[in-house]
């Protein structure tokens, strides 16, 4: 068997949860492959909104196996939390939930850290979540960090104790100020709820089930542009957030990873700093966030809204492979008279698709396509009205992919299967 992937192809927020939701009941295993609680995955189902963190957002479905995989970062206060709210719905999560050994863990100090650098930062800052992301994959490669595994062992307090101090150290070098006395007992506090988890060596138990069988769907966080490599550098997460992510992130072998498929809002949003070519700092922008809702799940921070930008777009879907694309939040431009895509940037006066290396300090001016609206509520439509079906395949022959769902609005039954998902 392959696994499947499925991953953002813009900045984030595109709606990876609500789908991986819809998708799981033709997969016996959901694994999250990279990232930490800066991701935010909302699901809607029964009246219901719940946002994920970490843990996978397959973990409604009573038959699905939920992994944490290797290359994820965990912080455990977070994860103590999502574990409370969701066994209060109901959710045997020490059944459907397993971690593997070898992802890092968040200390509280790498959270102080990520707000340190951030604020030494100034105006240049990333917008990071502070979550701690940052720092605790520094120190994943810097070859310090502590993993999951570590925290049944008996030195995890002295290897704990060596890293804090590393910590404190640069912190001092910040000069900035923290009290750590209140978040370590919480900290500690939360370890003991991970020890009670089934921990796993999460690259064996992966394989095994492709040998036999079961069908794994990998789910993403954030999103292609935003990947260490190749998004808007330096204005980034620390972590490679596309399909190769989930070869390192899980232990799935290149040969192994069936259908990728990507998701993609009909416009683009972005939230924290860094480039945006088609950003519109005007009142369309602020009708996108409006409609759209456009507030963070994670931080509640105003999201940047702009029309699609199709070389960004044909780019994530290059480096990604992406066999099938899922199109979501097209609801939220049922009122507009015109949808406007852009389909080239104007960079020193030649028009290009490339994205450039300097994507920081060149000057993109973005040229755009009018796309006719439908102008009327698809919000509970099983039939796309006719402009909406053109805007489909205008995408569709653009990034030579096709369309296989087009989500019309938050909940788990706005979702229109256009051709039937291929599961590997
Ligand atoms: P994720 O991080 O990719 O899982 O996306 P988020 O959950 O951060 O953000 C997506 C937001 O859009 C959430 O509030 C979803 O409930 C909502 N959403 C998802 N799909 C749709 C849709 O088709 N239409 C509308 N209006 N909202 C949607
Ligand atoms: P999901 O999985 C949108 C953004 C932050 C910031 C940059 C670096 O919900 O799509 P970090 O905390 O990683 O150091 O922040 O990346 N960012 C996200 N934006 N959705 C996310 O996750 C994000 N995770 C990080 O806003 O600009
Ligand atoms: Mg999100």
């Amino acid at each position: 068997m392959k696994a499947d992937v499925l991953l953002g192809l813009q900045w984030g927020d595109e709606g990876k949860g609500k789908v991986v939701d819809v998708l799981t009941p033709s997969y016996d295993m959901i694994c999250r492959f990279q990232g930490g609680p800066n991701a935010g995955h909302t699901l809607e189902f029964n009246g219901i909104k719940h946002v994920l963190h970490t843990i996978p957002s397959g973990i409604f479905h009573s038959h699905c196996k939920n992994v944490i995989g290797n290359g994820v970062v965990i912080d455990p206060v977070i994860l103590k939390k999502e574990i409370d709210a969701l066994i209060k719905m109901g959710v045997d999560v020490k059944k459907q939930l397993l971690v593997s050994k070898r992802a890092h863990l968040i200390l509280p100090t790498h959270r102080l850290l990520d707000a340190a650098s951030e604020a030494s930062k100034g105006k240049e800052k990333i917008g990071s979540t502070l979550k701690g992301i940052g720092p605790t994959y520094m120190d994943k490669t810097g070859r310090n960090g502590i993993r999951v595994g570590d925290i049944t062992l008996g030195n995890f307090k002295e290897r704990y104790t060596a890293l804090v101090e590393k910590h404190k150290q640069l912190l001092a070098f910040h000069q900035y100020e923290y009290n750590l006395s209140e978040l370590e007992p919480v900290w500690f506090e939360a370890i003991e709820v991970l020890k009670q988890l089934t921990l796993i060596d999460s690259e064996y138990y992966v394989n095994e089930a492709l040998k036999s069988g079961k069908k794994i769907l990998a789910e993403g966080a954030q999103g292609s542009m935003l990947d260490i490599d190749f998004g808007t550098y330096p204005f980034v997460t620390s972590s490679n957030t596309m399909t190769a992510g989930c070869c390192t992130g899980l232990g799935i072998p290149p040969g192994s990873v069936g259908n990728v498929i990507g998701i993609f809002k009909a416009y683009c949003t972005r939230v924290g700093s860094g480039p945006f070519p088609t950003e519109l700092n005007d009142a369309t922008g602020e009708t996108m966030r409006k409609i759209g809702n456009e507030f963070g799940s994670t931080t509640g921070r105003a999201r940047r809204c702009g029309w699609l930008d199709l070389p960004a777009l044909k780019y994530a879907i290059m480096i990604n492979g992406v066999t099938e694309l899922t199109m979501m939040k097209a609801d939220v431009m049922d009122d507009f008279d015109t949808i406007k895509v852009c389909t080239h940037y104007l960079i020193n006066d030649k028009e290009t698709e490339v994205l450039p290396f300097d994507v920081i300090n060149t000057t993109i001016t973005p040229v755009y396509k009018q796309i006719k609206g439908w102008k009327q509520n698809i919000t509970s439509a099983k039939n796309l009205p006719e402009e909406l079906l053109n805007f489909i395949s205008f995408i569709e022959q653009s990034t030579g992919v096709p369309i296989s769902i087009v989500s019309v609005g938050p909940d788990r039954k706005q979702t229109i299967i256009m051709k039937k998902q291929t599961v590997s």
